[in-house]
């Protein structure tokens, strides 16, 4: 059968992840400067998937990376991204990464703490801003109506500044996905299957917009020499 024609092939913006396995999975790459969301449970990688992708970005692309953390140090992150062989100190000292621990000044709400982001966005003209978690970032919101209204604010803002965004969620199971998924341009879904007595890490797109990208799950490799996708 004939593959499904994307009307939006070569107009749209791609960046590529770089991530093996990814990029053929999505024609190419993300959609530059719209919000990506990596939804999934505990432990399923999605914090390992943003410091490889943190690292190829600010490295193959040479594009100024702002990583923000909320809930771990960042002398925590960088010791686990280490044992995946990933090593994002050369990156920071090229001015090429800024890492963003807002955990400390949480209380500032969520307005400081976005100006916080945009302020270290500028300092190093970055093109890409990884959030991780949004879960947490969006814990100061009361009510679903506050939730839409500042991921509205914060992904139409991002986007005017042609802001790659690439933010996690932390979901029990794809059927609650949350309604953060609806605004994003893309949602990759992580999880953990149990296989007799082992389990597996996998992963599928859920949605990307304009994207004919794959509808199959994938398996997520986590090694010594980082994360990748495999085809089957
Ligand atoms: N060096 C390593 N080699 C293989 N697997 C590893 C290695 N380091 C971590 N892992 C796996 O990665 C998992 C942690 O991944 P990560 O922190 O990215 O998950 P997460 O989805 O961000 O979780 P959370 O929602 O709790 O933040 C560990 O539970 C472990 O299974
Ligand atoms: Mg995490």
């Amino acid at each position: 059968m004939e593959k499904a024609i994307s009307p939006n092939k070569g107009n749209i913006a791609k960046i590529k992840t770089g991530i093996r396995g990814l990029d053929n999975l999505i024609e190419g790459g993300l959609a530059s400067g719209s919000l990506h969301i990596i939804a999934g449970g505990p432990g399923t990688g999605k914090t390992m998937l943003c410091g490889q992708l943190a690292y190829n970005l600010a490295k193959n692309l040479n594009t100024g990376v702002v990583f923000v953390t909320f809930e771990e140090t960042t002398e925590f992150l960088l010791r686990n991204l280490k044992f995946i062989g990933i090593d994002l100190v050369p990156l920071y000292k090229e001015n090429k990464l800024r890492l963003l621990d807002l955990y400390t000044i949480r209380g500032e709400g969520l307005e400081g703490l976005f100006a916080h982001m945009l302020e270290t966005i500028e300092e190093i003209d970055a093109r890409v801003l990884i959030l991780d978690s949004l879960t947490a970032f969006l814990a100061a919101c009361k009510t679903d109506f506050e939730v839409r209204s500042f991921m509205k604010k914060i992904e139409q803002r991002l986007r005017e500044q042609d802001i790659t965004t690439i933010a996690t969620l932390s979901v029990q199971d794809r059927e609650n996905l949350g309604l953060e998924t609806f605004i994003a341009d893309s949602v990759m879904y992580f999880e953990n299957k149990m296989q007799e007595t082992n389990f597996v890490t996998q992963f599928a797109i859920l949605k990307m917009r304009g994207t004919d990208h794959s509808r199959r799950f994938h398996r997520v490799l986590l090694t010594s020499e980082g994360v990748s996708i495999s085809s089957n």
